[in-house]
């Protein structure tokens, strides 16, 4: 997490119009805190949203500055810890994406050297340790660099100037740091993103490697300090529209965006995207086992791709990325596929890099271009959704079943992808205003609970997360006949089960009639007329799956609304986790 953009230019440009609004574009990235600092030493932060500090920002211009959008690992949301960070000179000033992991260490051995530390970051020991090696131990900068490299574990995308010098220094480990090459300057940012409408040219760096950018020229060097030749890479970035239209929330319009989404997509599976799905399939029929991995919504689309392919007879499994480790051993014979909308999930790229390490096939799903986990992959199927701004994913995660649903159908599951666009649609308009009055019904509630079962128990959770993440209120997505075990305790008079119920599933009905009988104030989905509270076309179990994800997106959306909450940038959460 964490957005960085650092630009050195041949002319001044506008600290607001240049830098600031290039960081802007990376505030999905997390949004505690934004800071910069400028050549001239000069150092603004503040807690909260970009848009607040760039109104209140008196412009400058310069040609050299750094900029950063926090998402908090070590150390409270204050304007102490924000970034930039400087040691007690303000001489060397950095700012930090990633986690430090040994940072006590090296702060104790600063402190005993005579370093005051001010913040509880564990960023604060770069411009410490900068100064200690300039400074005391008299070493070059590229030195100083190297001997961080040497010194420090953990992950960091850093940033670094010293005061009135034309350079800017970059260091990569893990984290993703790219540099953009535009006419008069270069930009160093977390991603493409950020300098997409300025330049089509960048250069992606590896882990251990560092470059250091003056006004005419910059240079890569491994770790060791060696000069090394990097490629540049022309990228095309589709000129989104990013703004919200006559809609007062991003996720209703992406939310709204999906019959449009879908179709691009499953057109796309007959053209543009052909030779990528054939390669998948083939790595898939080739691999032994094949491997999901995904966080969050995303790992909720995998679930559903595991299940599909396991009844197509096909030996798949989905993990969380974060807790592979503990249940998974990869060999040669392993197609590990990544799901993920951002690309650059962290948890999700250590897991391939373990899988990697041993022989295992990547391949993966993204929606981000250019992404990580993309161009860590052998194939990479896009899911063409265009940008998603809300934090929470919506039509991402229906882009991603389809994603599953085609896989699927590649190995001979029956299933006509021409309508499901069609029925997305059908699926909001017949349902909005039901969902709204809804959504009066269950704001106040406390808990929620949703059921599901097979195909329909990713849709659970998923919901589940939704209503969490978006209207902060707890709610489990249960497996329908786990509940029995323990969670039906749970269930007091006017508790509210919603009950996802394709095709009258008798062990889904039986779940319901249970909750029921306990008070329990039920709601139910279902794809047969007359069968349920809120209906979705008639669909098999899996495409079921899309529609009900669809009226869980839109109960939380509208439940968001009416406790009046930051639906799309709720707290605590970034959109794309690039820390473990
Ligand atoms: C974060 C986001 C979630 C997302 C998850 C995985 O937690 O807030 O909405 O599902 O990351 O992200 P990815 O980019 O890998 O799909």
């Amino acid at each position: 997490m964490c957005g960085i953009v650092g630009i050195i230019s041949k002319h001044n440009f506008s600290i607001k119009n240049s830098l600031l609004k290039s960081l802007k574009k990376l505030e999905y990235r997390g949004y505690d805190s934004v800071g910069f600092a400028t050549k001239d030493g000069t150092i603004k932060k503040d807690i909260g949203f970009i848009d607040p500090f760039i109104e209140k920002t008196k412009d400058t211009e310069t040609n050299l500055a750094i900029s950063h959008t926090r998402w908090s690992t070590h150390g409270g949301i204050t304007i102490t810890n924000a970034h930039p960070h400087a040691n007690k000179e303000k001489t060397i000033i950095a700012l930090h994406n990633g986690i430090i992991e040994n940072y006590l260490e090296i702060k104790q051995d600063l402190e005993s050297a005579g370093y005051l530390f001010t913040t509880q970051t564990d960023t604060e020991i770069i411009p410490h340790f900068f100064d200690y090696e300039l400074n005391k131990k008299k070493q070059t900068m590229q030195k100083a660099i190297q001997e961080f490299f040497k010194q420090v574990h953990g992950t960091f995308a850093i940033l670094l100037i010293l005061k009135n010098q034309n350079i800017l220094y970059a260091l990569k480990r893990d984290s993703p740091l790219v540099l953009g090459i535009a006419q008069d300057k270069f930009i160093f940012a977390s991603d493409i993103y950020a300098f997409s409408d300025v330049t089509n040219k960048a250069i992606f760096f590896e882990d251990n490697e560092y470059a250091i950018a003056t006004q005419e020229k910059f240079t890569f060097y491994d770790k060791e300090g060696n000069e090394i030749k990097k490629n540049v890479q022309e990228f095309s970035w589709s000129k989104e529209e990013e703004s919200k239209q006559h809609y007062p929330h991003h996720m209703i319009k992406e939310i709204k965006e999906q019959p449009e989404t879908s179709n691009r997509l499953i057109q796309s599976f007959a053209t543009i995207q052909k030779n990528r799905i054939d390669k998948l399939v083939q790595l898939i029929r080739e691999s032994k086992s094949i491997v999901f991995l995904g966080c969050g919504t995303s790992y909720h689309a995998s679930l559903i791709g595991a299940i599909l392919l396991s009844h197509q007879g096909i030996n798949c499994r989905s993990n969380i990325a974060s807790e592979a480790e503990s249940f998974v051993s990869y060999d040669k014979e392993t197609l590990c596929i990544a799901i993920s909308q951002s690309g650059e999930t962290m948890d999700v790229i250590s897991e391939l890099k373990r899988a990697k390490a041993v022989g295992a096939t990547i391949a993966s799903i993204v929606n981000v271009p250019y992404s990580t986990i993309q161009r860590f992959s052998e194939t990479s199927i896009e899911i063409l959704a265009g940008q998603e701004v809300c934090v929470a994913a919506t039509k991402t995660f229906t882009n991603q079943v389809i994603v599953m649903l085609e896989l699927a159908r590649r190995f001979g599951y029956k299933i006509n992808m021409q309508t499901i666009s069609e029925k997305i649609k059908q699926t909001i308009t017949d349902n909005e205003e039901k969902i709204k009055q809804l959504a009066e019904e269950l704001c106040r509630k406390k808990d929620i609970f949703v059921l599901g079962k097979g195909m329909s128990y990713p849709m659970a959770r998923e919901i589940a997360l939704k209503l969490k993440e978006i209207d902060y209120i707890h709610a489990e997505g249960m497996m329908a006949g786990e509940l029995k075990h323990g969670t039906i305790a749970l269930i007091e008079e006017g508790t509210p089960v919603i009950s996802l119920v394709p095709n009258d599933n008798k062990d889904m009905l039986s779940a319901t009639q249970e909750v029921k009988a306990r008070g329990a104030k039920t709601i139910i989905i279902s794809n047969l007329k007359d069968k349920g509270d809120i209906i979705v076309p008639q669909s098999d179990t899996a495409e079921f799956a899309i529609y009900a994800g669809i009226i869980g997106h839109l109960l939380s959306y509208y439940i968001g609304v009416l406790l009046n909450v930051s639906i799309d940038k709720p707290r605590n959460l970034a959109k794309s986790c690039t820390v473990k």
